[in-house]
């Protein structure tokens, strides 16, 4: 369907007898950042799992960039142009910054090694550094940025800002803005409730396996209740000191 670069419906997954995903549906637009909010043990990463077809649903359909990919296995999701950067950054530690950059194989599109290493000065200053000399950070830039290189048009992130210092976050975010500017759409889960709302178009909060609300970003981060109430005492640390 056009206008609907993910469109997600009634999904359920399951890890062996354990129902964990119980009918959950969501859309990404075109150019959007949308935000998968939640509590420790929502659901928020099996969603991503399943929608990378990595935990695959027993129920329910999935469409992205136009195919029904519910049934798909993840290396076919991946080259309709979807990337996804796990929690916990998983890059080579023994490979340098440029090594693990040239890992992915070029996609055609916006992205190069340049100009990834233009929106991450830090990376550029760390290119001759093996993975396991960076900094958390500067993990996560460089999980990003080889997810970039494959210039997907989806862009699945999990907990981006996981461990990682408020200035750091902010890079990482502005990130996250710039890939949107260049007509990427992108689906963020974050306990970093109060980040995460400032810079996504929409919503999503997911409980117990189930969506809870939906709706405008900026509508949910007005209502202080909800955001206390439905994203947990995650909140609670964006509070200023
Ligand atoms: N491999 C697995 N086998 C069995 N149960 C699992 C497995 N992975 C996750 N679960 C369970 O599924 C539920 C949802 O987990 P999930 O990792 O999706 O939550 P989450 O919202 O990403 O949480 P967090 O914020 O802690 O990352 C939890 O109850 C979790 O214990
Ligand atoms: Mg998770």
């Amino acid at each position: 369907m056009s206008g609907t670069i993910l469109s997600a419906r009634d999904l359920s997954t399951f890890y062996g007898k354990s129902h964990i995903l119980h009918g959950v549906s969501l859309d990404v637009r075109p150019g959007e950042i949308v935000t998968l909010l939640g509590r420790n043990g929502a659901g928020k990463t099996t969603t991503l799992r399943t929608l990378m077809g990595l935990t695959p649903a027993r129920a329910g359909t999935i469409e992205i960039l136009g195919a029904q990919t519910a049934a798909w296995p993840p290396f076919r999701i991946a080259a309709l142009g979807v990337g996804y950067v796990p929690e916990g950054r998983r890059i080579f530690a023994n490979l340098t910054v440029d090594e693990n950059l040239k890992v992915p194989r070029d996609r055609a599109g916006p992205w190069t090694i340049p100009r990834v290493y233009e929106l991450f000065p830090r990376l550029a200053e760390r290119r001759q550094n093996k993975g396991r000399q960076l900094s958390g950070g500067e993990q996560e830039m460089l999980a990003i940025a080889r997810a970039l290189l494959l210039n997907p048009q989806l862009l699945l992130l999990d907990e981006p800002s996981q461990g990682l210092a408020p200035l750091i976050v902010q890079e990482v975010f502005r990130v996250i803005v710039a890939m949107r500017a260049e007509g990427m759409s992108v689906l963020l889960v974050e306990q970093n409730v109060r980040a995460a709302v400032d810079i996504a178009d929409r919503a999503y909060v997911l409980d117990d396996g189930r969506v809870v609300y939906e709706g405008p970003a900026n509508e949910f981060a007005q209502d202080e209740e909800r955001v206390r109430a439905l994203a947990g005492a995650s909140a609670e640390s964006w509070e200023e000191p």
